[in-house]
């Protein structure tokens, strides 16, 4: 299982020189320090971290960062950018589909990556199990959208998401205050998508 293609192998060394993903990434953040009292002493999890995009705008307000992802070529990015990070960071390669962590959290932030997983109801159980009581949870991932995001769909298992669809998913997990605002929108050739970013509590 732990073998599982690298989905993002192709595309990990060249990541961060897409600037609308950066922006992206940057806007997330900037909404995220918004919207949840962060503060020095909390310990949260980048699920789906990649290369850091969102770990790194988020890091001067925490004291640490756990990225979480199943792409060992994206953690190296990762890895390779940690001395930039201004606060701790630890690099755990897991698949969140099939796994999970024995670890809870102050908070869980996480940027475009929900659409690659299947079972959203199964991971917003994982997920509010993997928070201290009173934790945070703050996900970004596109609006629902027609499939013409990706030039690829290969590992997408989502075409974005309906909003009170997912409200519903989080509440049923036992999350509470479930709150969304547009984080970003990215420009295409053809379109214009919309990025949400999901807040609630534990
Ligand atoms: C579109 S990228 C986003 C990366 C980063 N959050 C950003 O905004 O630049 C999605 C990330 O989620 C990771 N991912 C996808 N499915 C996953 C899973 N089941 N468990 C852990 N990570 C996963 C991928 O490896 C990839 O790094």
């Amino acid at each position: 299982m732990k073998n599982k293609e690298d989905l993002f192998a192709h595309k990990s060394k060249s990541w961060d020189m897409n600037s609308k993903r950066v922006q992206n990434a940057k806007g997330i953040a900037e909404l995220i320090v918004k919207n949840i009292k962060l503060d020095k002493s909390m310990e949260i999890m980048d699920f789906g971290a990649g290369t850091g995009l969102l770990s790194y705008f988020v890091a001067p307000y925490v004291k640490k960062i756990v990225a979480v992802d199943n792409s060992p070529s994206m953690l190296l990015e990762f890895q390779s950018k940690c001395d930039a990070f201004v606060c701790e960071t630890e690099v755990i390669e897991k698949d969140l589909s099939i796994e999970s962590l024995e670890r809870s959290f102050d908070g869980i932030i996480s940027s475009m990556t929900i659409h690659h997983l299947e079972d959203i109801i199964a991971l917003f159980a994982k997920l509010y199990a993997m928070l201290e009581d009173g934790g945070f949870i703050a996900i970004a991932d596109l609006d629902s959208e027609d499939g013409s995001f990706h030039s690829d769909n290969a590992g997408v298992h989502h075409h974005g998401f309906d909003r009170e669809a997912l409200q519903l998913i989080a509440e049923e997990a036992g999350f509470k205050n479930v709150k969304f605002d547009t984080a970003s929108t990215i420009d295409k050739p053809h379109r214009t998508f919309t990025v949400f970013l999901m807040t609630a509590e534990k």
